[in-house]
């Protein structure tokens, strides 16, 4: 079985952990120990945000709704787009950029990844999967946005703190238009080839599940 790319690197995800959280450190000041905190998560979401573009990728090509591979392949643009937009923060904070594994975008990617190539296979409900997958995704990364914009208003990191809220934004749209998505199309979509393919009536017309072997 093909070994995923995102899995190989499960290990560097641990070993980035305890170097992220675990090593000895005492800080001079609160600000210190925040700025840390501030530091490591932008260096997780640097690294996710790079793989995340790969993975979007990989999931518009499946995708069959062709308004759920329109917005994916959007977003995988975004996406691109958003790593450049972190660089900028490096940069406004005039810090190097640094980038390590975050154990749960690893493990989101990770999921997006095996539920693609699980209902890749002409399954009923293969775009409405991928929404799931997406949402979980973006869900995580309206929550550290979220977080570190406000972390940047608290040390005063202006230009940083209105880049992170771009990106806030951006992922905010992105999640709103994959409910609509859900909601509107792949849901339903999934539910109706279901019926169509999966159900046959006899001759009083009573319908019955079909047994796949
Ligand atoms: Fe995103």
């Amino acid at each position: 079985m093909k070994t995923s790319p995102l899995l190989r690197a499960e290990s560097e995800a641990t070993l980035s952990l305890e170097t992220n959280y675990h090593r000895p450190f005492l800080p001079h000041s609160p600000k210190q120990a925040l700025n840390r905190l501030f530091l490591s998560e932008l260096a997780n979401r640097y690294d996710s945000e790079k793989r995340q573009s790969r993975v979007l990728s990989q999931m518009a090509e499946a995708a069959t709704c062709v308004h759920l591979k329109k917005l994916l392949r959007l977003h995988a643009w975004e996406t691109e787009g958003q790593v450049m937009k972190l660089q900028c923060v490096f940069e406004a904070l005039e810090e190097e950029v640094q980038e390590t594994c975050s154990a749960v975008s690893m493990a989101l990617l990770t999921e997006a990844e095996r539920i693609t190539e699980v209902f890749r296979a002409d399954s009923p409900a293969l775009n409405t999967a991928l929404v799931y997958a997406a949402q979980k995704i973006e869900h995580d990364e309206m929550a550290v946005y979220g977080a570190l914009r406000e972390w940047a208003v608290l040390m005063s990191h202006k230009e940083a703190a209105l880049i992170l809220e771009q990106l806030l934004d951006e992922e905010k749209r992105t999640y709103q238009s994959l409910i609509k998505m859900a909601r509107f199309h792949c849901n339903k979509e999934a539910l109706n080839v279901f019926h169509a393919e999966d159900f046959y009536c006899d001759k009083y017309g009573h319908e019955f599940a079909k047994v796949r072997m």
